[in-house]
Parts: C-alpha cells; sequence; structure tokens
C-alpha cells in the first residue's frame, strides 16, 4: 500500500527525482479536513448510487472520521512515499478499513474534480475569515474617526497642503474602500457556491449515476458545475481570489504609508502605542512604525502572488495539466499574510493617539483657504474665474508679506478687490471653511456624522 494512486500499467516504479518533483504534501497537506469532508460526501453518493452496502458505507465514514481524529489531534502524518494529500488520506484509509472496504471510495472521482471542490471550499472559509478580520479593522477606523469629529487636519492632494479636512472624514476614506473589499469577497463567494466541481472526474464527467447536486449540497455549495471540462480546469476563482487579497493588501498600504509619514517627526501628526510599535537594536531612543512597514511590504509579496497566478494559468490549454498544482502555494501565502497582518495592523490602528493640537495648527496653512476665498466671491455673485484670479491675489500679497490669509487687514483684502469686504473673514477659518463643505460626501461635520451611519448600515449588512 503505498500513496500513489496510479501504477498499474508502469513497469518499474518512479525515479527518486520525479518523486520528488511530484511531491505536494508538504503544502497540501492542510487541505486534509477538506479533503476528508469531501470524501464524507463522495462515499454518502456513492451508496445513494448503490454503489456501496450499508456495511461499507457505514465503515467508510468510521475510517474518515478516525483520520480526521487524527488530524485534529495533530497525530496524522503524510508519508514520503505519499505524492499528494489525496494519495496519502487513501493510503491512511487503507490501513484504517482495509483494501476491501477503502478501496471502493475512489470510483467515480478523480483528484482533478476533488481538487477543484475541496480547494473552493477551503477558500470560501479563509474569504469568510479574511472578510471578518477586513471589517475588524474598518471599526477601528470608524471608532478613531468618531472619536475625533472635532479634529480638522491639511486635506493633501500631490502631499501639498490642499483643503482643511476633518481627520474622521480622512479617516472614513480609507475605511470605504476596505468595505467594498468585503463586498468583494462577499460576490466571488456566491459565484464560486454556485459552482461545485464533485463529480466532473477527469474531465468528462461520471458514468456511475452519481449525484453532483447532492455532494454539492453536503459541502454548502449552492450549484454543481454545468460543464465538467470547466469544472477540472478553470482557476478563475483562484486568480479572482487572489485579487481581492492584493487589492485587501493595497488599501491597507494606503494608510500604512500614511501612518509611517505621520509618525515622524516632521509631521508629528501620530504617536504609535509602545505595544504596536518597535525599538532600534543600536538606537536607544527609536520607536519605529514597524507593523505598517511590514504592511507597506506585504503588499507587494500579495500582488506577486496574484501576478505569478496568472502567469501559471495563461495559455494552459484545457482541461487538467499539472501546473495547476502551482495554483495553491500563492494563495495559501496570501491567506497567511492577510490573516497575520489584518490583526496586528487593526491593533496599531486602535492604539493610534493623534496629535489633535498640530493637525488644528497646520490645517490652515499653506493657504488652504484660498478655494474658500474663491467659493465665497462665487456665492457673493463673482464669476469663479474672477474670483480664482482675486484668490490668487490675496496668496501672492500674503506670500510677499510672510504672512497667512487671515492676518491680511481689511485695507488690504480691499485693495485686491473691491468685493472683498471684511464678511470675507466668517470662511477664513477652518472651522468656517469645514462647515461650508455641506454637499452629500463632504467634510462639514454634520455631513460626516451622516457619513458615519451610512457606513454603520453598510457594515450590518455584511
Ligand atoms: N495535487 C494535484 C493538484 O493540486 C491534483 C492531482 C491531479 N494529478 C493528476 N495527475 N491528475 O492539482
Amino acid at each position: 500500500n503505498t500513496g500513489k494512486l496510479w501504477g498499474g500499467r508502469f513497469a518499474g516504479g518512479p525515479s527518486p527525482e520525479l518523486d520528488a518533483l511530484s511531491r505536494s504534501t508538504h503544502f497540501d497537506w492542510r487541505l486534509t479536513p477538506y479533503d476528508l469532508a469531501g470524501s464524507r460526501a463522495h462515499a454518502n453518493a456513492l451508496h445513494r448510487a448503490g454503489l456501496l452496502t450499508d456495511a461499507d458505507h457505514v465503515e467508510l465514514l468510521r475510517g474518515l472520521d478516525v483520520l480526521g481524529q487524527r488530524y485534529a489531534a495533530g497525530e496524522l502524518h503524510p508519508d514520503p512515499s505519499d505524492e499528494d494529500v489525496h494519495g496519502a488520506l487513501e493510503r491512511l484509509l487503507v490501513e484504517e478499513v482495509g483494501a476491501e472496504v477503502g478501496g471502493r471510495l475512489r470510483a467515480g472521482r478523480s483528484r482533478n474534480d476533488q481538487i477543484a471542490t475541496l480547494f473552493k471550499v477551503f477558500l470560501r472559509d479563509h474569504a469568510a475569515e479574511i472578510a471578518e478580520r477586513v471589517l475588524d479593522l474598518v471599526d477601528a477606523l470608524t471608532v478613531q474617526a468618531r472619536d475625533h469629529l472635532d479634529v480638522v487636519m491639511p486635506g493633501r492632494t500631490h502631499l501639498q497642503h490642499a483643503q482643511p479636512v476633518l481627520l474622521s472624514h480622512h479617516l472614513l476614506a480609507h475605511a470605504w474602500p476596505l468595505l467594498r473589499d468585503v463586498g468583494r469577497l462577499r460576490d466571488w463567494d456566491a459565484r464560486v457556491a454556485a459552482d461545485s466541481p464533485y463529480g466532473a472526474g477527469a474531465l468528462a464527467g461520471s458514468s456511475l449515476g452519481l449525484d453532483p447536486e447532492g455532494v454539492a449540497a453536503e459541502l454548502g455549495f449552492t450549484g454543481s458545475t454545468a460543464n465538467s471540462i470547466d469544472g477540472t480546469a478553470a482557476r478563475d476563482f483562484v486568480a479572482e481570489f487572489a485579487f481581492v487579497t492584493a487589492q485587501i493588501g493595497v488599501d491597507v498600504s494606503r494608510f500604512a504609508e500614511e501612518v509611517i509619514l505621520w509618525s515622524t517627526r516632521e509631521f508629528d501628526f501620530v504617536t504609535l502605542h509602545d505595544s504596536w510599535s518597535t525599538g532600534s537594536s543600536i538606537m536607544p531612543q527609536k520607536k519605529n512604525p514597524d507593523i505598517a512597514e511590514l504592511a507597506r511590504g506585504k503588499a507587494g509579496r500579495l500582488i506577486g502572488n496574484l501576478a505569478g497566478l496568472l502567469a501559471t494559468l495563461k495559455a494552459l490549454p484545457l482541461a487538467y495539466n499539472r501546473d495547476l498544482q502551482e495554483d495553491k502555494e500563492p494563495v495559501f501565502d496570501s491567506v497567511d499574510t492577510l490573516e497575520v497582518l489584518l490583526p496586528a495592523f487593526t491593533g496599531m490602528v486602535a492604539s493610534l493617539t493623534f496629535n489633535s493640537a498640530r493637525m488644528t495648527e497646520l490645517a490652515p496653512q499653506g493657504f488652504s483657504l484660498a478655494t474658500d476665498i474663491a467659493e465665497w466671491l462665487v456665492r457673493e455673485g463673482v464669476p469663479f474665474r474672477v474670483a480664482h484670479e482675486v484668490a490668487g491675489a490675496c496668496v501672492r500679497r500674503c506670500e510677499e508679506l510672510g504672512i497667512e490669509l487671515d492676518e491680511l487687514s481689511d485695507e488690504q483684502f480691499a485693495e485686491i478687490s473691491p468685493s472683498l469686504t471684511p464678511a470675507v473673514r466668517e470662511v477664513l477659518t477652518i472651522e468656517g471653511s469645514v462647515a461650508s463643505r455641506v454637499g452629500r460626501g463632504g467634510t462639514a461635520p454634520q455631513r460626516v456624522r451622516d457619513q458615519l451611519s451610512e457606513l454603520t448600515t453598510v457594515v450590518e449588512a455584511h
């Protein structure tokens, strides 16, 4: 009894070099619980089709349960002679229930439909797990946003001061993309759930009167594959999963980069909690944003996993080719990466202390209220092209004088344009500026409060 599922037509055994290349148990062994669940559903289908006696059926299920328990206890291991998880588990099953009964399970299935199915179930479980961890991060951002509704910060474009915005508004701008990522995971899941490949066999389907819909339902799918070739050959579900995980990495990395910048002495916008930052082995004063840097770095790795997968799939003829075994390690890595990264990143975000005074102080600097002057003039009836010129002239005058916009005197305003009456000062405070942005999606405090409840509704729908 070996862990090879073939051999009848071969005169000699495989060379050790082939064995070494072919073996996948070092990474696919983690699919064991999924393979066992598939085998249970398949045994039930064989029994329903009259291909297993009641006694053999019961014995097979018992054997599969024993293997499941031994795996859970950490006592089940592949042997170096095993080619892959499927072969190893059949060998172990035969050891448990004997060759007569154990040898009946493989009827009507191939590793090709088997792996496609159980890989889907594995990824569905982890998509749900990752979605929960992303929602935890959204939650941390939301709590910080709710706690800082009164803080104004410099909003930036091109990394230059642009217009004042609420810190809460900025934080929520990171929450929305993450919520869309959760939506992407849910959409992906619904598509994958409809398409269980079990029953496709090697590529052509089964002749044994099995029941793919029944197997699908037992494994938590909503339907089974309509085309057995597609069912065994397609891996777009893997590539799409890898894309969504890469996008999550990219979205996280954009906030990570800001945390790195914001924690510099130059910005001084945030202080990292001691438990969520690291020190230097030589410089005693250092406190480093390693979590954010690792998040930034791991985004590259997640993108690499997606790119590698697409390269594997490109131009592969139908149906199954052994190349497809290369689909697993990249997404296993993406899953492991995010499941470690997201809790750490969330902890860092939840424990950030914002230097509100510093943000508020910098918010109006760099003439970030110039747009407010122009829009105030528009509300006074001045055409925007003129208003833009006038506000630009105010900035030029301030630069000459080395002052900020609100430091221009009434006379200096009037010299620039008679339209600039002292009433313009109502928009020359950061509070006035943000309060004026009342359009939907704007940074006015009331709009941001609305946004918080809108976001909470979306989160609760997940
Ligand atoms: N371990 C393989 C995979 O991950 C499945 C085995 C199919 N092998 C075969 N020779 N048809 O894709």
